[in-house]
């Protein structure tokens, strides 16, 4: 199992939410977390995975965190309820951890010891939206980690977003998924 992050966060604040929403729309963001994710596992936490229209992502499966033991899905088939993180510790497929601040911290800085293989780390640097209601969410105890454990093997700028691909310093990485994350970037 290889397990990705990817987030797009503001530059400089580290923000990656108002409320329940993401303070910029950046079509090609969206389209790059698309093709990144289509196929895949993706991992969300609850607040997020209501946040998707229809609560669902085509295409897709989404592993969706809660504490909540019978939280309804959408869609029986393809989404799944998890009340415990430890459970991908024995997930055989690749997972794509997709937020929103609680899980990416869930993940890297919690005690499950599931550090993120490769991140997708997509850096905002224009306005954001401060007209959106609610809490500014930031993911700053992630980007710690990051800095301190991580090194960029990719770089890529499209819309006033530099999206860096980021793997954990001295650890092998599936390389067949690398290349289909980076080609996944580039093919705009
Ligand atoms: N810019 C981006 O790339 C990006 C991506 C995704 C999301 N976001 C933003 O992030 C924000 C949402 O983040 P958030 O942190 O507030 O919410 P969240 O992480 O999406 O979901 C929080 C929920 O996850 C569940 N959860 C958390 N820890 C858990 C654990 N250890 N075990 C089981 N379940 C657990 C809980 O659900 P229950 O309450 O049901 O128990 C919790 O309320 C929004 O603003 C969204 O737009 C941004």
């Amino acid at each position: 199992m290889t397990k990705v992050a990817v987030w797009c966060r503001h530059e400089g604040d580290n923000i990656i939410g108002i409320g329940s929403e993401i303070p910029w729309h950046i079509k090609s963001d969206f389209q790059r977390f698309r093709r990144i994710t289509t196929g895949q596992n993706i991992v969300a936490g609850q607040s997020t995975y209501e946040s998707f229209p229809n609560r669902t992502l085509p295409n897709r499966n989404i592993y969706i965190l809660t504490f909540e033991e019978d939280y309804k899905v959408s869609d029986d088939k393809h989404h799944f309820v998890v009340n415990d993180v430890n459970f991908f510790k024995d997930f055989s497929e690749d997972i794509y951890i997709s937020g929103g601040a609680s899980i990416y911290k869930l993940f890297m800085t919690g005690s499950a010891k599931l550090l993120p293989d490769i991140i997708v780390d997509c850096v905002y640097k224009g306005e954001i939206n401060h007209n959106s209601e609610g809490i500014k969410v930031n993911i700053t105890p992630c980007i710690e980690v990051l800095d301190k454990k991580y090194k960029q093997v990719f770089e890529f700028e499209l819309d006033n977003i530099t999206t860096r691909v980021m793997v954990v310093k001295g650890e092998f990485v599936e390389q067949s998924v690398l290349k289909r994350i980076i080609l996944a970037i580039t093919d705009v």
